[in-house]
């Protein structure tokens, strides 16, 4: 399994601490930027990540911001990504479980890095559990498709 990692300015302490939960681990993961905690703007970083999940080069991304608001909403324009903000280890179960969520998005401004980490992990051992659930996951890529056709 290979993360793909990003976040803003805001993101960018408590993305490190989880790359270091990640290490300790032996999980696979790339930093798609940034780099410091100078001024950036989340979608660059969204959409890197999210480019990453769409062409199947990692099987997951984990997103950070002040809120985890801005770079999750950036990250589900991209078709095919559906990106699931979570400050509870419930959500970060039943995303992947219900929604098959291929991006977790966090707030370093809301959740501490212990709670982020335990979120992580419960991101990433849940499994899809389809039936149903496909049905619907299928519905929201014909909304992808209309919205897109629609634009050209
Ligand atoms: C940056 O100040 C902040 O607006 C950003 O990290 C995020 O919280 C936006 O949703």
């Amino acid at each position: 399994m290979k993360i793909a990692l990003g976040s803003d300015h805001a993101g960018f302490p408590l993305k490190k601490e989880i790359m270091e939960h990640l290490k300790s681990q032996n999980i696979e993961f790339k930093d798609f930027g940034t780099f410091s905690e100078d001024s950036c703007d989340y979608p660059d970083f969204a959409e890197k990540v999210g480019e990453q999940v769409v062409s199947k080069n990692c099987e997951f991304g984990i997103l950070v911001c002040g809120t985890g608001i801005g770079i999750s909403i950036s990250a589900n324009k991209i078709p095919g990504i559906r990106a699931a903000l979570c400050s509870d280890t419930f959500s970060a179960h039943a995303c992947r479980e219900h929604n098959n969520a291929n991006i977790l998005a966090l707030g370093q401004r809301v959740v501490g890095a212990g709670l982020a980490n335990d979120i992580v992990d419960t991101f990433l051992s849940a499994e899809f559990q389809g039936g149903r659930h496909q049905r619907r996951i299928d519905k929201i890529t014909d909304i992808e498709n209309r919205w897109r056709s629609r634009n050209e």
